[in-house]
């Protein structure tokens, strides 16, 4: 269990207790933690907009948590078979939003889905303070 690597994946903008909590209980399931932080360009194509802080800042952030032993730019969705074994990942962990479209990995790695902290995304705390 201890000796384990966990790997987990997100954009990590405007850093809230969701992301804080994901990342402690990632950790607790092996002894190293490893993150991919979303590159800006991945983001734009995905969701249409630029983060509101910058890849450089958002891995700045990460990387600073206790928990967090190692940080990278995930830099396509695609590459992500290719992150898992270049990382050495045991385990690939991923909010339940994301729930049963990583189960393709679980020929390399254990696949956990953990809940998400309700009522708060990154999203929601943008439109607040927006005042939309
Ligand atoms: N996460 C969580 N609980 C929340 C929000 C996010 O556990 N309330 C998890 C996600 O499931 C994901 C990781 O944190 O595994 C990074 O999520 P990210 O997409 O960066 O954060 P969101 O707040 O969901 O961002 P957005 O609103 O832009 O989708």
């Amino acid at each position: 269990m201890s000796g384990r690597t966990v790997i987990t994946f997100g954009t990590f903008d405007v850093f809230h207790v969701g992301h804080l909590r994901i990342i402690e209980r990632a950790a607790e399931l092996g002894g190293r933690l490893v993150v991919g932080v979303s590159a800006d360009a991945l983001n734009i194509s995905k969701k249409g907009r630029a983060p509101v802080f910058s890849q450089a800042e958002r891995l700045a952030i990460v990387a600073a948590l206790k928990p967090v032993d190692a940080v990278f730019v995930e830099e396509s969705l695609e590459a992500k078979r290719d992150y898992l074994i270049e990382h050495g990942a045991d385990v690939l962990v991923m909010g339940d939003d994301w729930a049963g479209r990583f189960d393709e990995f679980s020929d390399i790695c254990e696949v956990v889905y953990l809940p998400r902290t309700p009522a708060i995304s990154t999203t929601a705390l943008i439109e607040k303070i927006s005042g939309s």
